[in-house]
């Protein structure tokens, strides 16, 4: 564990890492089409209305990769759990405190209570060998942490009765530079 929490510095250190001011409705319009092109019958993807001032700062691909990863969770979860309109739905507000909070969700089976706790650790997963490594999560978790000095957490209920995830992170302040840091 912490030898690829180490490697996963060494990443994000990484000279392509550019830290940026963002606008999170861009970079979650990336992260949907993305997911939508690559996937055969993908569940409805509905993006609620999103500010395009609320911006973060952090790189932005790490962010859309972080939204590519819960939207691949829901999608799977979705294809074992048949039922007539799967959706997946995204939401974005600013809160008090200027902070963001992001939430992802899906109709799906949702997350058991006894896996709640578990989900986010290194090597768990409920799909078959091969499929998934399980550290998605983790490794997202991480970089919402790490990187944008936020909080990815799993909702514990979610209004379409599948699984909901919420990010938390810090809103950048409109006078924050564009570029941050290029190395
Ligand atoms: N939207 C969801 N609905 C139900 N279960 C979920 C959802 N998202 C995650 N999970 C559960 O959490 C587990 C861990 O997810 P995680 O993304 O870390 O790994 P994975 O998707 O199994 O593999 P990968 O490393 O390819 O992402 C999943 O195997 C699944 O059991
Ligand atoms: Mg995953």
């Amino acid at each position: 564990m912490e030898l690829i929490t180490s490697g996963m510095r060494d990443y994000v250190r990484s000279p392509n890492m550019v830290k940026e001011r963002f606008s999170i409705a861009t970079a979650i319009g990336q992260a949907v089409a993305y997911i939508v092109a690559g996937t055969r019958n993908c569940p409805a993807v509905v993006v609620e209305d999103i500010d395009p001032s609320l911006e973060v700062i952090g790189p932005a691909p790490m962010f859309e990769q972080v939204i590519v990863n819960l939207l691949s969770n829901a999608v799977v979860a979705l294809s074992k759990h048949p039922i007539a309109n799967p959706k997946i739905v995204i939401q974005a507000q600013e809160r008090p405190g200027g902070r963001i909070v992001i939430h992802v969700g899906d109709n799906g089976p949702g997350v058991p209570a006894t896996f709640a706790e578990k989900i986010f650790e290194p090597f768990f997963t409920t799909n078959k060998l091969g499929v998934g490594t399980g550290l998605g999560l983790f490794m997202s978790n991480n970089w919402i942490k790490e990187v944008f000095g936020g909080a990815l957490t799993l909702t514990p209920t979610a209004p379409d009765g599948g699984a909901m995830f919420e990010i938390v992170l810090p809103k950048a302040t409109s006078d924050a530079p564009t570029v941050l840091v290029h190395r």
